[in-house]
Parts: structure tokens; C-alpha cells; sequence
């Protein structure tokens, strides 16, 4: 595995399938990606084929993790051991989510719901399956610093798996993304790691830019890296490595030159998911990214905003 200080791109449903890891990966690579989060139940029930494909990967991306959530142990074991023993290829390690606040998950007692003290039994279980089945495969976990308040038991509880990787986003819960990440909060959970678990990397999640900024937080916080999420949206190139005075790539990117990046981000899609396999309307928020900043962009975007197939994207952007 990478060595310090690692830069991840967060896992994004809808956002983060494999053509758009394979164009970060092309403008300015991280260390590791990881996929949308998948539900492992349904992907030991008859919903499988479809929802499989949103582990699909391929070789010219960067090292990825599967991200993985669920209810029921017995799945979290059986997936972990198709991931690693390669039945569904290509992955380098095993994530599971402790982080995502959608009221439907927590209602169902899983993702962040899972940091609540109550619910530590099921999470054991989860988290015990999921080892077993993934071998020597390093397992990670992502998660917040609570349910509805900070709650360093949990960081503790989840350090005594001596997980690989342990990224926690900033926030509680109860916060959602709606106020500013909390990055001091880190702290103790550095001294946990040091106690329990000095091996497990630990990332901070929340708020961070780009590179450089988390080359900042990093070295403020001591953290051994940085995941960066919507900062993607801002710019693609959030992972190159700029010098002090410089900016990223993406400032001097003109106009045809976004075009094209909305136009390869078109085709892979079509190519990845023929005959309308997944909706156009998720890269409707790419077409924000690329179709910025420059004279006429406002009325492109709300044109493509009116598009409702990627075939339909691409005539418009072939007759510009
Ligand atoms: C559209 C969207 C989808 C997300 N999907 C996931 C997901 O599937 N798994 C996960 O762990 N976090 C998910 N997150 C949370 C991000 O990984 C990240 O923790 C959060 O956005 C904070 O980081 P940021 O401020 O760098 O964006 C999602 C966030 C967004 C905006």
C-alpha cells in the first residue's frame, strides 16, 4: 500500500462511478479512490446484476476501494471475500460505511446510525464479518465524529480492529454538511490511533479543497492524509501538485478545451452505461464543473440542464 501522506477522492454516490474516477485519474491523480457505497444485501439478492456494476473498475484508473454497507453480517462476509479473492475484480482494500446520514439509512439502522451506542453489538458484527471475509485484504472505515454529539468511544471502539485506514469526515450526524467541518476534533483521535492502533492511517475528511490546502491540514493537524470530495466540483485538477505561487492547471484550461472534458466525460459514459444503463441527470452536476468560466457558459449549462439522455448531450456538443 502508499506510503504518507495519502490524498484520497471521497466516495460520492452517483458522482464517483468509474468514468469519473478514470478523469480524475487522467487530470491529476490521488493515491486511492473508492467507489459509491453499495449495498451488500443487495448484492447477495436477485437485484445483484444491476447494482453489481457500480463496482466496476478498470485498469486505467488508480488504485481503488470498494465501499461497502449493508445490514446483515453474513453479506458484509460473503462480498469482503468475493472482493478479495477477486470474483468481483480490481479492488485494493475494503470500506466500510459508518458516515452516510440519509434518513433511510439511519432509519434502517445502518451507515452513521451504526455510531450510536446502542446499535456497537450489530456494528461489531459487520465489522468482525467483513475481516473474516477479507483475509488479508486491508480494510478501512469511514465515518463522522458521532451520531447527534462527538463521541471518541466510538473512534475508539473502531481503532480496536485495527483497521487500515480510518477517514473521518469532520462532522456529526445531526451536522450533515450543514455547518463548517470541525477539524480540530481530530486531535484525540490521533492519541487513540497512537495508543491502540499505531499502524492505522489516519484522514481527514471535510471542507478541504485541493492538494495544497490539505498539504496544510495536514501539516497543522498531523494527520497522515486527506480525503477531498466536492472539491472535485470546483476543479477537476484538485489533486495536482502546484508549487507556493502557482494555480491548479484547471485556471488556464480554455473554453474548447472544457468542452472537450464535458465531451470525453460523455462518451466514456455511453461507452460504460449503453442504452441509457444509468441516467443522464447525474452528470448534469459535471456539466457545472466543466462548463464554467467562460463568455456563454451560463447558456450552454442551461441547455445542457433541459438534456435528458448522454446521446442527446453529446449532438449538442457535436453541433456547437
Ligand atoms: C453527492 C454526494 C454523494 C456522497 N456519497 C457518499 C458515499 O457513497 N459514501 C460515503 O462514504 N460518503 C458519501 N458522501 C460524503 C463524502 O464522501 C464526504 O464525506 C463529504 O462530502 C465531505 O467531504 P467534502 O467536504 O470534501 O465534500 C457523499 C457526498 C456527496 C456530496
Amino acid at each position: 500500500m502508499k506510503g504518507d501522506p495519502l490524498f484520497f477522492l471521497a466516495p460520492m454516490d452517483d458522482v464517483t462511478d468509474t468514468v469519473f474516477r478514470r478523469i480524475v485519474a487522467d487530470c491529476a491523480a490521488p493515491d486511492y479512490t473508492m467507489t459509491e457505497f453499495v449495498n451488500v444485501d443487495g448484492l447477495c439478492s436477485p437485484g445483484r446484476d444491476r447494482l453489481i456494476r457500480k463496482l466496476d473498475n478498470t485498469q486505467d484508473e488508480v488504485p481503488v476501494v470498494a465501499q461497502i454497507w449493508g445490514k446483515k453480517p453474513e453479506n458484509f462476509k460473503t462480498i469482503a471475500r468475493e472482493i478479495a479473492d477477486g470474483t468481483i475484480p480490481g479492488f485494493s482494500a475494503i470500506d466500510i460505511n459508518f458516515g452516510c446520514p440519509a434518513k433511510s439509512e439511519v432509519k434502517a439502522g445502518c451507515c452513521s446510525a451504526l455510531q450510536q451506542l446502542e446499535l456497537r453489538p450489530e456494528a461489531a458484527a459487520m465489522i468482525e464479518a467483513t475481516l473474516e471475509g477479507a483475509g488479508n485484504m486491508p480494510v478501512s472505515f469511514k465515518t463522522r465524529l458521532g451520531f447527534d454529539k462527538i463521541d471518541y468511544s466510538w473512534h475508539e471502539f473502531l481503532l480496536g480492529y485495527k483497521p487500515w485506514v480510518l477517514t473521518v469526515h469532520v462532522r456529526t450526524t445531526k451536522e450533515m454538511s450543514k455547518v463548517p467541518a470541525h477539524w480540530e476534533a481530530i486531535q484525540p483521535i490521533l492519541e487513540l490511533r497512537d495508543k491502540i492502533s499505531p499502524q492505522t492511517k489516519i484522514i481527514m475528511n471535510g471542507d478541504i479543497a485541493n492538494r495544497k490546502h490539505g498539504e496544510e491540514i495536514i501539516e497543522k493537524y498531523g494527520v497522515d492524509g486527506v480525503m477531498i470530495g466536492r472539491g472535485i466540483f470546483h476543479d477537476p485538477y484538485a489533486f495536482a501538485e502546484v508549487g507556493p505561487q502557482k494555480e491548479s492547471p484547471w485556471v488556464s484550461v480554455d473554453r474548447d478545451a472544457r468542452i472537450e472534458h464535458f465531451r470525453r466525460h460523455v462518451e466514456l459514459h455511453i461507452k460504460q452505461w449503453p442504452n441509457n444503463m444509468k441516467p443522464f441527470n447525474p452528470l448534469k452536476k459535471f456539466a457545472k464543473v466543466y462548463i464554467s468560466d467562460f463568455p456563454g457558459a451560463a447558456e450552454l449549462r442551461a441547455k445542457v440542464m433541459e438534456i435528458e439522455t448522454a446521446d442527446e448531450a453529446l449532438d449538442l456538443i457535436n453541433n456547437l
